[in-house]
């Protein structure tokens, strides 16, 4: 595993809030809204300093300039333009497919396995449920999905053997945007639950799994019918873009556009919360993991160059007339990449979870490279698979942004875009070690506070 822990194991234990081991709802109002004053400042606790390492201060919300899930486009009167972004993965399994080019998720995936293997227990342990939900958001398609979703049965499996308890029935949703290539899970579901009844005699009568087309920024299933709440590598996806001149951040963009993306973030992550915190049970638990940053400065290189680096690849093909400079500026990726801070303050104000960890890791931009496999260190086969770490960073970006890209730049220009990125992430490799930062955030839903009777 290439990935290094930089940080945080055991920030928070089981129980504890962040409010330094007291817990909010134990509190009156007057004492919540003191511990909240006292959350502002640097914790003495030296528990908190490893956390605190990786926070930095909240940036002011100096505009209300973002808009958010259900929200009128039509502002205050103000009619504002605003373009719809297509966000899926490429579908199918060609060769640009998502099914094909997600090492690099699959990899984010397993970096949090014990931190999911961890959330799974405590909540089957809570619960001793009769039959389990289990939703997986923003699931996408190929192996990925069915990956997780096979890791967590084993995790209940385990779990309830372990406690001498009837394994529940299952019930899984995979969940992601309508425009999603949920055949291509559903195409392997056969083959799945016939891994499931051989390796755990688990018939289709015991695990149910459907698909939930549906934006998770709003709520998607009943009330209190989830246990477990997984999502990985989607969260840094806004609910829309903004419009705002580049097409992601830079050192260059102005302070209320930073304000903006933060603005938007927080609104959506609270939209998630609470649309979660509906249909989860007292004490069920939800491990997120997405893209983040350690730096407090949001246009760090961790969080941008990946963006950087297509606007550069972009303004090339516009210099030589295949882009229109102007469709550039009105381009903007609905993506963000947020602070663990920042994250805290979302969990925290919304009021619903308790957060039990939170990690960061670094993941290395080559960390799915073909040449990093076993398989293609065999010399017969290396010319065969060599491809460059630009190569290959590139064909995991591509099958990620490129329907963004497409609706937008148009479908001609896709290869030769593709091909310039990969020669300006193959010189940057030459400069640096590029990484990115997977946060990585276990919650436990609070339960309903009983007030004692005088
Ligand atoms: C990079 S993929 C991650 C897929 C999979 N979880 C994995 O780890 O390989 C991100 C997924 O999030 C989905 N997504 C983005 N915004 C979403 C939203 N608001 N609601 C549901 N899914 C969303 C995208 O459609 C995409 O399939």
């Amino acid at each position: 595993m290439e990935s290094i822990n930089i940080i945080v194991d055991d920030a928070f234990t089981e129980g504890e809030s962040v409010e330094n081991g007291v817990d909010r709802n134990d509190l009156s109002d007057d004492q919540g809204a003191i511990v909240e004053n006292k959350e502002q400042s640097t914790p003495k606790s030296p528990r908190f300093s490893k956390v605190i390492d990786i926070f930095d201060k909240d940036l002011p919300n100096c505009v209300d300039d973002a808009f958010t899930e259900g929200e009128s486009v039509d502002d205050g009167g103000r009619e504002r333009e605003r373009e719809r972004v297509e966000v899926h993965m490429n579908k199918g399994e060609g060769e640009t497919s998502y099914a094909k080019n997600s090492i690099l998720q699959r990899k984010i995936i397993s970096v949090a396995t014990s931190i999911i293997e961890e959330a799974v227990v405590r909540s089957v342990q809570k619960n001793f449920p009769e039959s389990i939900g289990i939703a997986d958001l923003g699931c996408s398609s190929g192996p990925n999905a069915l990956m997780v979703i096979s890791e967590i049965i084993d995790t209940v499996y385990a779990s309830t053997n372990k406690l001498g308890i009837p394994l529940p029935e299952l019930m899984i949703s995979l969940n992601d945007l309508p425009g999603n290539d949920f055949n291509n899970i559903f195409i392997s579901l056969p083959e799945f639950h016939k891994k499931l009844k051989m390796e755990k005699n688990i018939g289709p009568e015991g695990c149910f799994i459907s698909g939930v087309p549906g934006s998770f920024y709003a709520r998607l299933f009943p009330k209190k019918s989830l246990h477990f709440v997984h999502s990985s590598s989607s969260l840094h996806w806004l609910s829309q873009p903004l419009n705002k001149g580049k097409i992601y951040l830079s050192k260059n963009s102005m302070g209320c556009v930073f304000d903006a993306y933060l603005l938007q973030f927080k609104r959506d992550l609270s939209f998630f919360l609470k649309s979660r915190s509906e249909e989860m049970v007292d004490d069920g638990s939800m491990v997120l993991s997405f893209m983040g940053r350690v730096s407090a400065d949001p246009s760090c290189e961790e969080s941008c160059m990946q963006w950087d680096l297509l606007a550069q690849a972009l303004m090339s093909m516009a210099l030589e007339s295949f882009v229109e400079e102007e469709k550039i500026d009105s381009f903007s990726a609905p993506y963000y990449a947020p602070s663990a801070m920042e994250v805290t303050s979302v969990i925290e104000e919304e009021g619903s979870f308790t957060i039990t960890r939170l990690e960061a890791f670094e993941i290395d931009w080559d960390g799915g490279a073909p040449s990093n496999n076993n398989d293609h260190k065999n010399p017969n086969t290396i010319e065969k698979y060599y491809i460059s770490r630009g190569q290959q960073y590139s064909k995991t970006i591509r099958a990620v942004v490129e329907s963004m890209l497409e609706c937008h730049f148009g479908r001609e220009i896709m290869d030769e875009l593709f091909r310039r990125y990969s020669g300006l992430v193959d010189d940057y490799f030459l400069k640096t070690r590029p990484k990115s930062i997977d946060l990585v955030v276990s919650l436990t839903k609070k339960g309903l506070i009983v007030e004692p009777t005088m």
